[in-house]
Parts: structure tokens; C-alpha cells; sequence
């Protein structure tokens, strides 16, 4: 069980910018990664991503298949869907 928010999808959608925040979900669990986005190496290609899945994107993009990359996302976990 986890303590962390539950989430609507309807709520992460609306997370899609940098002036509202940029929320992503991935495997039922939602992250906002707005302080992120700057960093990335991929660029602002992460913003395709912005309110809804990542799934298919790392689907497209395998380089993000690797422990290191979901490290770095999970200390950006605030919640569940
Ligand atoms: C590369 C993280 C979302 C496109 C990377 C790398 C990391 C990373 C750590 C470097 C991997 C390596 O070289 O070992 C993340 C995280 C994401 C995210 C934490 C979500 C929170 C996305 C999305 C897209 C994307 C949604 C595309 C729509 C790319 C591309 C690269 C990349 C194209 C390769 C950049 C290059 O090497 O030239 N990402 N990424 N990323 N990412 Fe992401």
C-alpha cells in the first residue's frame, strides 16, 4: 500500500504545461516531473508526455528502458491513479 494521493486521470490532464505544472503517469503511478523538464537529455520531447502516459513514448523512445532512467523518475513520484 502506498500513502502517497490518489489521483484522477482527469486531474493529471490538467498538469500538461510549464505554467500549470507537467504531470505524467506511468505504470498507475503519477509523477510531476515540471522541475525536470529542463534537464532532460531528450529535450523538450518530453513534453509530448505532458498530463497523460509515458508508456507510449518509451515505447518509441527504448533508451529510456533502463534502471538509471527509472531511478531518476521515481524521485518524482506525488501520487497514484
Ligand atoms: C533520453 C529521462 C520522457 C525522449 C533520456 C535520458 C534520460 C531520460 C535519463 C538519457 C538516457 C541515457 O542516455 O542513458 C526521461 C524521463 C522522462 C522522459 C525521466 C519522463 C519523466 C521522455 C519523452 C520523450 C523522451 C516523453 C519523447 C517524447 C528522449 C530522447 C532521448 C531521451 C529522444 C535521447 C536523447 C539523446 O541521447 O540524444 N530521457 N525521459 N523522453 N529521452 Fe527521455
Amino acid at each position: 500500500t502506498s500513502d502517497l494521493p490518489v489521483y484522477t486521470l482527469e486531474e493529471v490532464t490538467k498538469h500538461c504545461s510549464l505554467d500549470s505544472g507537467v504531470w505524467v503517469t506511468y505504470k498507475g503511478a503519477v509523477y510531476d516531473i515540471t522541475e525536470f523538464v529542463a534537464i532532460h537529455p531528450g529535450g523538450d520531447k518530453i513534453l509530448l508526455a505532458a498530463g497523460g502516459a509515458l508508456e507510449p513514448y518509451w515505447a518509441l523512445y527504448a533508451i529510456h528502458q533502463q534502471d538509471h532512467v527509472l531511478e531518476i523518475l521515481s524521485e518524482y513520484k506525488i501520487g497514484v491513479l
